[in-house]
């Protein structure tokens, strides 16, 4: 069991309509609300287009947050949603560099770091997503690819950064969405490698109290496995945080 406040939170991805969303959020919140005799932070990160119906549903209790922001302060680029468009509409938090933005959109480790600047400017905290694919995971390579998105996103702005404006999940790709599930000691060892990292290039202080997400088919069956694990901080939910009780049962999980 990690000595970090736990920290859930669940990505939707392009799922729900708007009002979907507003009625799954209005089931879930008291039945984390009624389970929780403990403190962690919970969250959800909503398509941009929920935000607005979301944020009664969860304020006081849940975390809203987006899935990315741009890397621009402001200005000529079509499509993009600023930093301070998201502060403005009472995000606490966005993903950045999730796998599938890597790959639909080629999104580079240091266009992630420009993010981070963006999103600390305005007081959000980013949730910098990190992972290998199958193929580096067969191969060995995976902590050196890890390394290496650590350092072009973070290497140079971790000291500007705390456990208040950064979080890391670790989502290995071969996990998301498949079903296959990092073993506890896989995620663990991940994690310990991270949490490494963060020490030599953040300070002890900041790695002692950084959270560290697993994320990749985590569901109420395996959570409280992979959230016992030492290093592991916190889970990043997809398919499993749609469904109320599910992601309740995970979040609950997180601390009985
Ligand atoms: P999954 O997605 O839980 O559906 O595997 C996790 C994620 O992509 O964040």
């Amino acid at each position: 069991m990690s000595k970090r406040r736990p920290l859930i939170l669940g990505n939707w991805k392009m799922n729900t309509l708007p009002e979907e969303g507003r009625l799954v959020a209005r089931q879930m919140v008291p039945m984390i609300r009624d389970g929780l005799h403990w403190d962690l932070d919970w969250g959800l990160a909503v398509p941009f287009t929920h935000l607005g119906a979301l944020r009664s549903e969860l304020e006081g209790s849940g975390m809203m947050g987006a899935q990315d922001c741009s890397a621009h302060l402001q200005g000529a680029y079509t499509g993009e949603i600023s930093a301070g468009s998201l502060a403005a509409m009472h995000c606490s938090f966005a993903l950045v560099g999730h796998s599938e933005r890597r790959l639909h959109h080629h999104e580079s480790s240091s266009t992630c770091g420009l993010k981070i600047d963006r999103l600390r400017e305005h007081g959000l905290m980013s949730v910098y997503c990190v992972g290998e694919t199958l193929e580096q995971r067969q191969g060995g390579s995976f902590n050196e690819v890890i390394t290496s998105q650590l350092m072009e996103a973070l290497g140079s702005r971790i000291q500007d950064l705390n456990h208040g404006s950064l979080a890391i999940a670790y989502e290995p790709v071969w996990a998301i969405g498949t079903g296959l599930t990092a073993s506890p000691q896989q995620a663990n060892e991940v994690h310990a490698m991270i949490r490494a990292w963060v020490a030599q290039n953040g300070g002890a202080n900041m790695a002692e109290q950084i959270r560290i997400l697993y994320g990749g088919s985590v569901n109420a069956s395996n959570a409280k496995e992979l959230l016992a694990c030492t290093d592991v901080d916190g889970a990043l939910v997809g398919g499993a945080s749609l469904k109320a009780r599910d992601f309740a049962d995970i979040v609950l999980s997180s601390v009985d």
